[in-house]
């Protein structure tokens, strides 16, 4: 009997999601092999749920082809969007605005006809929703959790992570020789949206004398006299890893509005208001913003990121065999014991 697995890749890509998607089909090649009368195949939806929407749809067969060696690559081979939500599908018009639509019951019966014995979706805290919402419609949905940022609860470890980090001290370890040379103190801002893991994980990594988080917010007179007493003291540099969402005691985040039809607003810039706000606040020392940005997110995945995804898609293909044997549907997040 032929048993048929759709994989789609949701939200910003993040160094992995080409292993999840390797470890399912050589999971479900060996199951094939292995099972008597079960021949499993893999399907891929291209950007996220918009190769299933669209017509004609863009579904593609995974064959071992396909997937050979995409472990080592960055990106996803399935490509992927954040403004394809189906629940709240955006539709530019005419006079600019962009109009929201739910598509969630057209997905659904289109899904229907493709009959998939599960569904694979690998992506972050809003892929997950969409997850949750089609399961609750139905359809037999598993979901892989996936962001550089590390912040989804239930999983405490995501993939593409530590690739972020290994990114960022590399670039840190550059900044600070040069903060040394030039007696400057060296502002470096990262990724991590609402959550100050890659910042934290990278100021540690690399040394950083000061590393501010949106957790905590900052107070600026107390970063003006830590870095004074530092350039007091005579060594006269200073490095600072501060995650985007980081904001001061008093003041907000700083953003800017999202792209058309995105639903969140864009993060990106707080180095460069933290070097305004230090100057300000009498801060003695000369200051140099880097705004590391999508680098982080780039290129291939470590070793590290490597394995975990391919765990990750191990275990999803084995939920899906499981569910395939049970009688009715769970949605499950999977969690990686190993990593507790
Ligand atoms: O969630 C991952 C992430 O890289 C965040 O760290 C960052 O704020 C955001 O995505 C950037 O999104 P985009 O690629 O849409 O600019």
């Amino acid at each position: 009997m032929t048993k048929r697995i759709l994989v789609l890749t949701g939200g910003g890509d993040s160094p992995g999601l080409n292993a999840v998607i390797r470890a399912i089909c050589k999971r479900a090649r060996k199951q094939s092999r292995v099972a008597k009368n079960e021949d499993w195949e893999v399907y891929g939806s291209i950007e996220a749920f918009n190769g299933v929407l669209n017509e004609p749809q863009e579904v593609i067969k995974l064959t071992s082809k396909v997937t050979a060696g995409i472990h080592v690559k960055g990106g996803t081979i399935l490509k992927t969007t954040n403004k394809g939500n189906p629940i709240k599908f955006p539709y530019p018009q005419p006079n600019g605005t962009i109009r929201f639509v739910d598509r969630s019951d057209e997905l659904v019966n289109k899904l229907k006809l493709l009959n998939f014995d599960a569904i694979i979706n690998i992506g972050g805290d809003g892929s997950q929703k969409i997850s949750k919402a089609l399961f609750d419609k139905g359809i037999p949905m598993i979901g892989v959790p996936k962001t550089i940022d590390n912040d989804l609860s239930a999983t405490d470890l995501t993939f593409g992570f530590q690739t972020a980090v290994q990114i960022a001290t590399d670039s840190f370890d550059k900044l600070v020789t040069t903060a040394e040379s030039h007696h400057r103190v060296m502002i470096m801002e990262v990724m991590g949206r609402d959550a100050g893991w890659i910042a934290l994980h990278t100021a540690i990594a690399g040394g950083a004398e000061i590393c501010l988080i949106p957790e905590i917010p900052y107070d600026i007179n107390k970063l003006v006299k830590r870095i004074s007493t530092r350039y007091k003291k005579g060594r006269g540099f200073a490095n600072i890893v501060i995650a985007e969402g980081a904001k001061p005691k008093a003041g907000t985040i700083t953003s800017s509005i999202g792209d058309k039809g995105s639903e969140h607003v864009r993060l990106g810039g707080v180095a460069y208001q933290l070097s305004k706000q230090l100057k300000d606040a009498g801060c003695p020392a000369e200051i140099r913003e880097t705004v590391l940005g999508h680098v982080q997110r780039g290129g291939t995945p470590i070793a590290f990121d490597r394995v975990l995804a391919s765990l990750f898609g191990v275990k999803a293909f084995d939920l899906a065999l499981e569910k395939n044997l049970a009688v009715w549907w769970h949605l499950k997040i999977i969690t990686l014991l190993m990593c507790r």
